[in-house]
């Protein structure tokens, strides 16, 4: 037997496996990175977590607990994605939660069908294309972002119940039950939770039943003190008995309804009434063999991922190198085009036509790299105005999850900003998003992201917002081979595909692929984002070649598993101390 299956063997009988870095709030029991198997002792500086049962990968280790303890019941991968969807409303407040909305990507593997859930948030009736224009038709600052006509029609609730009775095994209460317990008890707040919460302390401060949860006193909570949700706690047992229905009909609802009537939001009975998920059918390309399949509009995160694959296909990357100038610059380039196309033509399918197969097609790939000149830059010659990127946080969060049976889930959902609008419905405990922002407010003004975006993301009544969250799965031979995903804004589809091209063109294990420095080019503003670690020698050549290069805060945090013949490895980006991959 090869010495690395003996090796995972032996892990696997010892039990839990965690790796990622350690955690700093409540320690998980066994966690230690030298349990982490080896991936390839010879070749490998960072090694993922082994199992071979079952995979758990979050931003929370608390959460990943949650998840793991579900599939160690028999649950599998729905269960506990439903189990960590809910677990992370109370431990991860910032990004995990009820008050918002996501997308879920599953692999069935009873049926070997691929399916994509839409809980993206729903634009309130009243709302309408100006909502956040003054009389002379500029956008009013905050608005859309820490107000209450910020807040979209939440999805979560919604989407976590559909895929639990659609593909799950077990009773809501029973995958509710931990989050209760977590919110009800208590955890302890971790350095990096704290550092969130003072960093944000103005926006929830103004808010007090926000305050009521957040603060003691007159300041936020510190690193080592512990976080009790009470309402948040009733709010999930009212779901536990009653479903969804009491969120969208019930005393939820209502709750809800008064805290926007109260304020002058937008959101009503009927609008909560009238939420609706969609089962959509994902985008799905080919690169070099693999089979990739991601998020359709009202994401644009799928779409684009497909796009810049089909371009970059035509290059030997692995020849070139991970990180290369030359790579670095193709990369760059096909990122360009596809951001370029995500302003004019993305939006929510329900109202708008957008082109995905034209976008995602070999055609349009090869006339697109007739524009890519492989020496030289070509300037993004600002056709609409760009803008800086005013906010940096990363406030999303992305999970995935692999069970015994060859199910795969990777959802990523979201507040958009850190803790959304930071309104907390009165009473329910529960954070309100600010997904209204992701609309285009005016066409060429771009939202927090630097996203500019136009007609076909413009504001209406229950339309939902331009995404580009990018849950996504990568399938060899019709099955589940690597399963990611990554918060991030307008980094999100180019952190997804970083990912997939480390894993397939450099042969990067699941915590190399994390731990490799990122790039990001969203055509406007023009400028190529790069985390440090990059070379200087590369960065000169860049900058040579006429890139505006920005060494800037880190890009993103993938929650990656890969499905090997041997067993589950996985990791969590170590961008985020917090987060936990574990198996069993
Ligand atoms: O749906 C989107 O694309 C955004 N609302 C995601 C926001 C996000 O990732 C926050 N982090 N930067």
């Amino acid at each position: 037997m090869p010495t690395r299956l003996r090796l995972a063997m032996l892990a696997a009988s010892l039990g839990l496996l965690f790796a990622a870095a350690p955690s700093t709030a409540d320690t998980v029991p066994g966690t230690t990175a030298a349990a982490a198997i080896r991936y390839d002792y010879e070749q490998d500086i960072f090694h993922p977590v082994y199992a071979r049962n079952g995979m758990v990968a979050t931003e929370q280790a608390l959460a990943t607990q949650v998840g793991l303890d579900i599939l160690r019941r028999g649950g599998n991968a729905v269960d506990a994605a439903v189990a960590v969807g809910f677990a992370l409303a109370v431990v991860l407040p910032n990004a995990g939660n009820i008050g918002g909305g996501g997308f879920l990507m599953l692999h069935d593997a009873r049926t070997g069908q691929d399916i994509a859930l839409d809980f993206r948030e729903m634009a309130p009736e009243r709302a309408g294309r100006d909502m956040y224009l003054d009389a002379e038709g500029k956008v009013v600052e905050g608005r859309s972002l820490y107000t209450h006509l910020a807040v979209g029609v939440p999805g979560t609730v919604a989407g976590m119940e559909h895929a639990l009775r659609r593909w799950g095994t077990m009773r809501l209460r029973d995958v509710i039950a931990p989050a209760i317990r977590l919110a009800e008890q208590g955890f302890t707040v971790s350095p990096t939770l704290a550092k969130v919460l003072e960093v944000e302390k103005d926006n929830l401060g103004k808010w007090p039943a926000t305050r009521a949860i957040f603060f003691r006193g007159e300041r936020p909570l510190k690193a080592g003190e512990r976080l009790v949700q009470k309402d948040l706690a009733g709010s999930l047992r009212l779901i536990a008995v009653q479903g969804a229905r009491a969120f969208y009909e019930g005393p939820i609802a209502e709750k809800i309804v008064a805290e926007m009537a109260a304020h002058g939001g937008l959101i009503t009975a009927a609008d909560l009434r009238g939420y609706r998920v969609a089962e959509r059918q994902p985008v799905a390309g080919s690169y070099r063999g693999y089979r990739v399949v991601s998020m359709p509009p009202p994401s644009s995160g799928g779409t684009h991922i497909v796009q810049i694959l089909n371009l970059l296909e035509r290059y030997p990357l692995a020849q070139y190198g991970a990180n290369s100038a030359r790579s670095i610059h193709l990369m760059a380039e096909a990122m360009k085009l596809a951001y370029a196309d995500r302003a004019e033509y993305l939006g929510d399918p329900d109202f708008v036509k957008v082109p995905v197969a034209g976008l995602t097609s070999r055609r349009y790939a090869d006339s697109l790299a007739a524009r890519i000149d492989p020496e030289r830059v070509s300037p993004a010659s600002a056709i609409k105005p760009g803008q800086p990127q005013p906010y940096e946080s990363d406030q999303t969060t992305h999970y995935s999850i692999v069970d015994g049976k060859g199910n795969a889930v990777a959802v990523t959902y979201t507040l958009n900003l850190n803790f959304g609008s930071g309104i907390v419905a009165r009473g329910t405990g529960i954070l309100l998003n600010d997904q209204m922002d992701d609309f285009s407010a005016k066409p060429g003004v771009a939202n927090a992201y630097g996203l500019i975006g136009g007609e076909a993301n413009a504001i209406a009544p229950r339309k939902r917002p331009l995404s580009s969250m990018s849950p996504t799965l990568v399938l060899k031979e019709g099955k589940p081979w690597l399963v990611t995903g990554s918060p991030g804004g307008a980094r999100i589809i180019t952190t997804t595909l970083q990912t997939i091209v480390n894993a397939i063109d450099f042969g990067m294990n699941p915590a190399e692929a994390a731990a490799t420095p990122r790039i990001h080019h969203q055509w406007l503003p023009d400028e190529l984002r790069v985390e440090k670690g990059l070379s200087p020698d590369t960065l000169a050549i860049l900058r040579q070649q006429g890139y505006k290069v920005s060494v800037k805060p880190t890009m993103g945090r993938t929650q990656t598993i890969q499905v090997r013949e041997d067993g589950l490895y996985g990791y969590s980006d170590p961008r985020n101390p917090d987060g936990a991959t574990a198996g069993f």
